[in-house]
């Protein structure tokens, strides 16, 4: 199998093919989402929700993004892995930012890593690719700002806002980031990143006019149950499904039909 590198990201903008990626936080899901061809898995601090129960991404530390991370590389023979580089592990902080990259790369084998903000992690930014370890961007509704917002509403609808992201994601393209995500914005405004910057930029509830497409895996494949955002698509009903499924376990355990004789030794 050939691997997706951030090179054959790039072509794939180059020639229109949108890019598909998806999240994954262990080695069973993720094992599924390569078999079944999506070319990026992004280990996201969105663990801290779904797979931790937190309100927000500002508790998980980066050994809980490690350890998902490691589980992930594990399953992975094609897809591109990239992994959040967690709240409070890189801020204001160029050095400690590199120290969280290369933990990362190392104790995990991912792809790359992923940060949230503009021109506020310049430096963070630069260092970690001057380190040679890929970084993508993440612009727009950014989680781990979520207090700073005070609403997880669509971001960047006012002029200056919006200005600043346009200038942040050409930071970010000068800087050398092999991509963008942009969430929760006005889709004409993430049209326009996509256009002005020449390397990937992947909506989450920015549009159709971006290079690619990510969704919380947990949320698309409808495990999840109160987050139902206007941009999510929900492909399929696992929370019903294992919901009935684990019923007819329980109704056959107490109804002593489970297990049967060719079921035992
Ligand atoms: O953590 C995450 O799942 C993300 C995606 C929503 C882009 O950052
Ligand atoms: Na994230």
């Amino acid at each position: 199998i050939k691997k997706v590198t951030t090179h054959q990201l790039q072509e794939m903008k180059n020639r229109g093919e949108k890019i598909s990626m998806l999240t994954a936080y262990d080695f069973s899901m993720a094992g599924i989402l390569d078999k079944a061809g999506i070319d990026v898995i992004l280990v996201g601090d969105s663990a801290s929700n779904v797979m931790a129960g937190n309100e927000t991404t500002l508790p998980i530390t980066l050994d809980q993004m490690i350890y998902h991370a490691t589980s992930v590389i594990k399953a992975v023979d094609r897809a591109f892995v990239i992994v959040d580089i967690p709240f409070g592990s890189y801020q204001g902080n160029s050095s400690e930012a590199l120290r969280s990259a290369i933990r990362i790369m190392k104790e995990s084998g991912a792809h790359g890593v992923k940060m949230e903000g503009g021109s506020e992690i310049k430096e963070s930014v630069i260092r970690i690719l001057s380190a040679g370890v890929p970084v993508m961007g993440h612009l727009g509704l950014t989680p781990q700002s979520i207090f700073k917002f005070g609403t997880y509403t669509v971001r960047a609808k006012e002029e200056q806002e919006a200005k600043k992201l346009l200038s942040d994601a050409k930071l970010l393209e000068d800087c050398g980031c092999f991509g963008i995500v942009l969430e929760k914005i006005p889709s004409e405004l993430a049209s326009r990143v996509a256009e002005e910057v020449s390397i990937p930029v992947i909506g989450i509830g920015a549009g159709p006019h971006v290079d690619g497409q990510v969704l919380v895996v947990h949320d698309m494949l409808g495990i999840t149950q109160e987050f139902k955002p206007r941009f999510l698509r929900q492909y399929a009903d696992l929370n019903e499904s294992i919901t009935q499924a684990v019923g007819n376990y329980i109704k056959d355990v107490k109804g002593k039909s489970f297990p049967n004789e060719s079921e035992s030794y």
